[in-house]
């Protein structure tokens, strides 16, 4: 059994993947949502997981459905594509990403994938060999743990920093890169933070990685969903500086998750990516992966060429109104509260003060109870690796969010060791 164990199921760099570390944001959601009690009439309101293309507010534009119908009904497209994408996919994502960059991407920089995730696991698997580590911002997101366990890649954390917007710690990232640290991860527009960077902060992170000789993987898939004081900037604005991986998809800011269409890029304007070896080995590995469905591709320079402004930026609008409801229903719960107004993506992480609750031992009981008691679904922040913490998705329609915040709130009344601090709101009058 040892032996077995070993070789077959363990053995996955000597980590447990059914470990809390490993454990996925899909996994521990399904867990949330199987302690519901099924005895509430009150619908379940899931604050989990960030897909809104459930709501009507957050529905796609119809040049991308019209492009995808148009595709599949012209009977082109039923084949293979090539496994790195078909040309005028690589062609239009180039374009696409080149409008905010200094240089222009080739076609041949581009690789498709299907979504962000195969990216992840593209870059990982790619830049993976023994010995080697790999960087990676706590909190974070689950996938690039999981998959560097599945490829036997070190992971380093360095922390993001709550009190100045979730900047990187780049002091950690010196101190913890060493001859065989590959690669550190940012994602920007942010999640689990709902942060932006600065140019100045992306100016900071490439001279870092330049001078310990390690390239950046710009996980960029909520690119351009930035709703606050900062734009949103590319890493690949500084790819002279340092060769940068720049990962992305339709599924955010599309609202397409499911369509499974995303980039694995090359931002790399001085051509380290170009080696022929490296452009092989990468080749050879999207021989494995499958491309996506062909028909999407083929829709993707419609959807990339014609959407209409007007459809981001009601994205854009809805995203400002449901995070500032977000964060004004999070200043009546007094037992928790949030470091950093959310600038982007669709999440904002919030601190959990037990020292305010009577019978919550840490963030994953909190969740289970609210579950269970109030029919809310809501991410602990374990699962993105910062303990009693916890991840509010707030992209749902705003009258839901409203609701669910509303329950959040008597949930922490109820097991609240303050009740006079409670009466003494309630007490006062309404307006
Ligand atoms: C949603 C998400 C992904 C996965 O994107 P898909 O295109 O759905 O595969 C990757 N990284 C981050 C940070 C995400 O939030
Ligand atoms: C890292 O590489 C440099 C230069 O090649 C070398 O001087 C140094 O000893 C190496 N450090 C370690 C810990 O191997
Ligand atoms: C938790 O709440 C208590 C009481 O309001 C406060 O004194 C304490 O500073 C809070 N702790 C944190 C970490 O915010």
């Amino acid at each position: 059994m040892e032996n077995g164990t070993k070789k077959w199921g363990g053995g996955v760099h000597g980590q447990d993947l059914e470990t809390p570390s490993n454990i996925t944001i899909k996994g521990i959601l399904s867990l949330l949502m199987a302690s519901i009690d099924t005895n509430d009439k009150r619908r379940v309101i899931s604050l989990g997981m960030g897909d809104p293309s459930a709501y009507s507010c957050f529905h796609t534009t119809a040049v991308a459905e019209d492009a995808v119908v148009d595709t599949l009904s012209s009977q082109k497209f039923n084949g293979y594509a090539p496994t790195v994408g078909l040309p005028q996919t690589r062609t239009a994502i180039a374009e696409y990403l080149s409008c905010n960059l200094p240089y222009k991407l080739s076609p041949d920089d581009v690789y498709v994938t299907a979504g962000c995730t195969q990216a992840i696991d593209v870059a990982l698997s790619i830049l993976a060999h023994p010995a080697a580590n790999i960087l990676l911002p706590r909190p974070g997101f689950p996938i690039y743990e999981l998959c560097a366990a599945f490829r036997q890649l070190d992971v380093r954390h360095f922390d993001l920093l709550p009190e100045k917007g979730w900047e990187v710690d780049l002091h950690a990232i010196e101190a913890l890169a060493d001859n065989n640290t590959v690669a550190m991860v940012i994602i920007n527009p942010g999640n689990p933070c709902g942060n932006v960077y600065s140019y100045q902060h992306l100016n900071k992170i490439a001279e870092t990685a330049k001078k310990l000789k390690i390239l950046v993987i710009a996980d960029e898939v909520y690119g351009h969903l930035a709703f606050g004081a900062k734009p949103f900037v590319p890493m690949g604005v500084f790819g002279s500086v340092v060769p940068v991986l720049t990962l992305g998809s339709l599924s955010k800011r599309w609202i397409v998750p499911g369509w499974r269409l995303g980039w694995f890029v090359t931002s790399d304007p001085t051509s380290v990516f170009k080696n022929p070896q490296i452009v092989e080995r990468i080749k050879k590995y999207f021989d494995i992966c499958g491309a996506p469905a062909t028909f999407i591709q083929a829709a993707v320079p419609r959807i990339l060429e014609q959407t209409q402004v007007s459809f981001f930026m009601k994205t854009i609008n809805i995203l400002k109104q449901t995070s500032d409801i977000c964060c004004d229903r999070i200043k009546e719960i007094p037992c928790i509260t949030y470091p950093y107004k959310p600038e982007g993506s669709m999440v904002v992480m919030v601190k959990l003060n037990l020292s305010l609750l009577k019978d919550i031992s840490d963030d994953i009981d909190f969740c289970f109870k609210l579950a269970k008691e109030e029919s809310v679904i809501i991410l602990p922040g374990q699962a993105v690796g910062l303990k009693n913490w916890l991840r509010i998705t707030f992209a749902i329609e705003p009258s839901s969010l409203e609701e669910a915040l509303g329950r959040v709130k008597s949930f922490c009344k109820m097991h609240s060791n303050q009740q006079n601090r409670y009466q003494a709101t309630n007490n006062q009058p309404l307006n």
